[in-house]
């Protein structure tokens, strides 16, 4: 058993990283703004804003939500320009407080294919990967394709898109394909990681940054279209798919293919095995 500490783990894969930690016996610290009302029975919960403006204040909390800890998992995430600082401020604190603290590890959450994007959030992102690879903490990046949660960013009544809904509509990304993976999957890679084992089996290569890189998949590329039509199926929609070109740099990273790792296809459950067992 080791002890643990989650950066962002009160997040999609933070959550999933606690529950994997915790089932394979390792004592685990959560670090995050708010507590959630459902925290992990035996975690411990650090409050932390990592921007926090007060520096003093934000270096003892992680201090006290170091101590002692083997490994420091990253997960955490800023999606506004002005939080993805959580991604270059943030992460210099979290390196910071872990060579204070005398943490063995670091592991991070990253996105395959990263750093082959002008997107602002992706360049952050691999300045993240930049900040752990240049701390004294040996750090470990594991680079996931996106998750099976992504595609609601498009077919979710709630979403930014949701008024196409109430038109009968169901918009996904025209000319799109991915390797969507599993947030357990994920979790496991990560606390594999954490553990100094491969992460899914993955041995990590040097990646851009310069740190070890391991870099994953889901079990299968569907297109946009498919994914929409699952969706539909799996929620006995009505709804007609229509294609909408997204735009930008992300839409062009995601058109060229740059997100899917074809000879990493680790992950174990496929789109639909996730919708059914929703
Ligand atoms: N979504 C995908 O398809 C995908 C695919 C591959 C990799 N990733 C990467 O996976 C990582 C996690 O993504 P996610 O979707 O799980 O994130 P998320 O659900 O948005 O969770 C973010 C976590 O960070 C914490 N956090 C945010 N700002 C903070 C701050 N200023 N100080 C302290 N904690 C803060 C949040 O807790 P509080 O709000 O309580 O602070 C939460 O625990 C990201 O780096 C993302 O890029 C995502």
């Amino acid at each position: 058993m080791t002890t643990i500490a989650v950066v962002g783990g009160t997040g999609q894969a933070g959550r999933a990283v606690v529950r994997e930690a915790a089932a394979r016996g390792h004592e685990v610290r959560v670090v995050s703004r708010r507590r959630p009302a459902d925290l992990e029975p035996g975690a411990e919960h650090h409050a932390v804003d990592l921007l926090d403006d007060d520096a003093a204040r934000v270096a003892g909390a992680l201090a006290a939500a170091f101590e002692g800890a083997d490994t420091v998992v990253d997960t955490s995430n800023g999606m506004s320009p002005a939080a993805q600082a959580v991604f270059t401020a943030g992460a210099r604190r979290v390196v910071a407080a872990a060579e204070r603290a005398g943490v063995g590890r670091a592991v991070i959450l990253s996105i395959a294919g990263v750093d082959r994007s002008g997107y602002g959030y992706y360049r952050a992102h691999t300045e993240q990967e930049r900040v752990y690879a240049g701390g004294a903490v040996p750090a470990t990046v594991v680079r996931a394709t996106q998750f099976h949660e992504f595609l609601d960013l498009f077919f979710g009544r709630d979403s930014r898109l949701g008024a196409w809904s109430r038109l009968g509509l169901l918009p996904y990304p025209r000319g799109c394909r991915f390797q969507t993976i599993d947030l357990r999957d994920v979790a496991r890679a990560l606390v594999d990681a954490a553990e100094g084992a491969d992460p899914l089996g993955v041995v990590p290569a040097t990646g851009p940054s310069g740190a070890p890189t391991a870099t994953l998949g889901g079990p299968q590329t569907l297109d946009g279209r498919a994914m929409a039509r699952a969706w539909r199926r799996a929620h006995g929609s009505r709804r007609l798919p229509v294609g909408v070109p997204l735009p930008g740099a992300l839409g062009e990273f995601f058109r060229a293919g740059r997100n899917l790792v074809p000879d990493a296809a680790v992950g174990t459950v496929t789109y639909d095995d996730w919708l059914a067992g929703r």
